[in-house]
Formats: structure tokens, sequence, C-alpha cells
């Protein structure tokens, strides 16, 4: 049969199906994703329960969202990259849909939805799989899981503080050190008071933050002509390149005078991240504005000090995010984690963890007629909660020892037929070698 059934419009239809054709599929997965054969796995296992991990020991509660959204969450007119870079399609009820290249706008959508049924602060994480058609570099991918965290309803800069502890109390956690990575953190504050001193629109704002996020991977020109081309002045456009190289905060309080925010905010998160014990891992860089148009306030960006790879993770405060949606506005940071570079950076340090299975038990039928009673025995043990890795076929014993070092297990239960008519399984602990013959009921 066709198979799928419902409406299918000439352009909805899917491929035409090959009636009695065989042909070879490609193995691999589309380009710039993966799969996750087990070892892999173990290790995106390891890294999210320490992600959760890290988020349970600060009190965040996690949540979750679809991978696919409306295609209208991701829009915005600020010509980011992420827009371009969108997996989106038409579903067959004629919806433009869109697999989400991150969390945050649906993390908004949740937060207007439930209203004022929230209690305020939302202190949210969530690890998800995130989609970007990109160009594919080390560490970049067109899928990629990320981590969030975000606090929701605390305008004050004790939310930025208390994000990157975390994120310092997850890099300690798994081996890495302020001397392997940092933070570079700025306010786009600066940048919002330079537009102020020339009188140039808001409107402006979010455009200007983007074409500067562009200033590593475009030559400078083109950064100057994008910014006039928007509508900055010559002498506005000069005195935002001469800021951008700003390395200290003593000298931007020098250009921008002691009185606005973003001097003042950027001295409480320094001051703040000396009481929360992480100074050594956080500096100042003007030059750093991130690349999403909603951010308002402080941004930060983890990166590593080798300088080999991108950017480790990047957030900040965007309190106007949600009235862009038709909400009303609620203080808001976060920030974003993905897998993949900080596994390239555990490789690099040569401290990627050893996984290897675990299971306690393997359990073999000595003879064929023998498997009903293993699996008894099984079922015996998975009730006490042990995990047994049950042979389901005859095999010779050399093969079982094998299997059992393999997946690691601890305990090698063999029932045989003089044991089994006592009531007893001959039981060999598999790292001392020690075999006895134990009862059936005192199996533990
Ligand atoms: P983002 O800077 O676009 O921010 O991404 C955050 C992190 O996700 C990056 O630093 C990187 O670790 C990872 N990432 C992004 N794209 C890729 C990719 N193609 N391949 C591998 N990893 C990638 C956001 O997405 C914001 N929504 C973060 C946020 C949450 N801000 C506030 N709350």
């Amino acid at each position: 049969g066709s198979g799928g059934g419902g409406d299918r419009s000439s352009a909805l239809a899917g491929p035409p199906v090959l009636e009695n054709s065989v042909q070879k599929i490609d193995v691999n997965p589309p380009k710039g994703t993966r799969d996750f054969p087990p070892e892999e796995m173990r290790l995106r296992n390891w890294l999210f329960h320490n992600f959760r991990e890290v988020s349970r020991l600060t009190g965040f509660e996690e949540v979750d969202y679809p991978v696919l959204e409306s295609e209208a969450l991701f829009i915005r007119k600020a010509g980011e990259e992420i827009r371009d870079q969108l997996y989106c399609f038409e579903d067959r009820g004629n919806r433009r849909v869109a697999l989400r290249p991150e969390l945050t706008p649906s993390l908004a959508r949740l937060v207007i939805q439930k209203g004022k049924s929230l209690s305020l602060p939302l202190k949210w994480f969530a690890i998800g799989q995130c989609w970007r058609y990109e160009r594919m570099t080390r560490g970049r991918r067109r899928e990629h899981y990320q981590w969030n965290m975000d606090i929701i309803g605390v305008p004050e800069v004790t939310a930025e503080a208390e994000l990157i502890s975390s994120i310092v109390t997850f890099f300690k956690k798994i081996g890495i050190s302020a001397s392997d990575v940092g933070f570079k953190v700025n306010s786009r504050k600066v940048l919002q008071e330079i537009l102020r001193s020339y009188s140039i629109s808001e409107n402006l704002f979010a455009k200007v933050c983007v074409i500067i996020d562009k200033i590593e991977k475009i030559p400078i020109d083109e950064i100057k002509k994008e910014l006039k081309s928007v509508g900055m002045p010559q002498e506005a456009v000069n005195e935002l390149l001469e800021v951008l190289s700003v390395k200290s905060l003593s000298e931007l309080e020098e250009i921008l005078g002691g009185a606005g925010e973003a001097i003042a905010e950027l001295k409480q998160l320094f001051s703040l991240a000396e009481k929360f014990g992480y100074s050594e891992w956080i500096q100042f860089d003007a030059s750093v504005v991130r690349g999403l148009a909603y951010y308002t306030g402080i941004v930060f960006e983890g990166f590593d000090r080798a300088g080999k790879l991108r950017a480790i993770c990047g957030g900040g405060r965007y309190d106007r995010l949600l009235s862009t949606f038709g909400g009303d506005d609620l203080p808001a940071c976060g920030f974003g984690f993905g897998d993949a570079v900080i596994i390239e950076l555990l490789k690099e340090k040569g401290i990627l963890p050893e996984l290897v299975p675990q299971i306690e038990n393997i359990v073999c039928a000595l003879d064929h007629d023998l498997q009903g009673a293993a699996a008894t025995v099984a079922t015996m043990l998975r009730e006490k909660g042990q995990s047994v890795d049950l042979v389901l076929e005859s095999k010779p014993l050399k093969w079982v020892f094998k299997r059992a070092a393999r997946i690691n297990a601890q305990r090698l239960i063999l029932v045989g037929n003089t044991e089994w008519k006592k009531g007893m399984v001959s039981v060999k602990i598999l790292s001392s070698g020690e075999q006895s013959e134990i009862k059936l009921d005192e199996l533990e």
C-alpha cells in the first residue's frame, strides 16, 4: 500500500515510492548530524549528567519544549546569522514551522503563555537539540545539544553572576580550570550609551550589535560600511570602533565617564565574582557583544585560553524579548552551552572520561534445556534491582567469558544441571575469580 494516508496534495506528497526496487542507502547520517552509538551515547549521558547535577546544585528546575516550533518564533529583523540558518518548511497543514535553532524563544513563549500564574523569579534549565544550517567547522555542526540556564524576573546583576558561577562549577566538576578557559564579559549598554550620545535611534541598537558581532569574521572596512549603511554617522562609527578595542574597565570609564549604567553593572559583576570566588575566570572585553539580537545588557562568552576553539558557551541579559512577542517584558538572562566545543576541549587536554559499559550480572545456561531456568534467575535478580545480561543462545563458555569482560560484568552466573537440581547456581566474581555455589533464594 502507499501508507501515510490522509490528504496527499501534489505539492506535499512525499517522495515517489519505488515498488520492487532495492536502493542502497547512504549509511552516513545527514551532513552535519551525528549518530550516537553506545560509546558516544555514554559520553553524551555523562555530559548531560553533569549539566543536570550543576543545575540541581543551583536550584534550577528542568523544562523542555518541542523541537519543532512555529517559524515566526525565530524571525527577527536584525539581520542575524541564525535566521539564514533556519531549518524551516511548510507542514502538511500548510503551517510554516522550523526546527528550533535555540531554546530561548520557546522559553519566552512558555513564560508568556503561563503569564501571572508563574511565581518569579523562575530558574529554569533545559537540555535540548538545536538545528542550524551552518558552515561546518571544528565544534560547529548542523545539530547540537545545548544546556541552557535562565533566570526570569531578576533585574539585578546578581542573576548574571549566579549564571557564570554555575558554569564555573560545571567546568571545575569536569576537570577544567581557570588556566584552561575564561569568560569575556561586556555590556551592550556600552554600545547603547554611545548610540545615545549621538542621538541615534534605539531601533538601530540590535542591528548594530549584530554587525559588531561579525568583527572577527569579516574585514573591518566591511564592518564600517555596514554600520554606515544602517544609518550611523561617521564619527559615531569611529568612536564605537575605538571603544570596542578597550580591554579594561578603567580605560572604558575614562572614555564613557563614570556615570552610566554599563560601568556600574560591570563593576558590580566583578565585585560579585570575587565574592563567589571566580574572579580569575572573568575578564572585561569590549569587543564581545554576541550575535543574537535580543541581548540588552551584560553579555558573556566562555573561551579556551589556547585560542584554538570557538566560543564554548554564551549568554547574557535580554530584558526586552517578551514584548517582541506581544507579551509584557520581564527582566531575563541566561546562557547556552553546547555539547560540541567542550568535548573538543576535553580531548585537547586529554581528560575525556573513560566510560565503559557496566552491568552487575551475566547469566548463562550451560545447557539448552536450562534456558528457561536462566530466565527465572534473571527475573529474580532484576526484581531485586540487579542488572542482568542474559545470554539468549547456547554459547561456548569461552564466548561467555569474553562477553562478560567486554561488558564489564561483575558476576558470572552459570545455570548448570547438577546445581539447578539442588536449587542452586554457580556464581563467579569476575574481579577475583572467586567461585561458589549459591542457593537461588540466597542470591543477592
Ligand atoms: P548562542 O551563542 O547562539 O546562544 O549559542 C550558545 C552556545 O551553543 C554556543 O556558545 C555553542 O556552545 C553552542 N552552539 C551554537 N551553535 C552551535 C553549532 N552549530 N554547533 C555546535 N554548538 C553550537 C544561544 O543560542 C542563546 N539562546 C543562549 C541563551 C540562553 N541566551 C540566553 N539564554
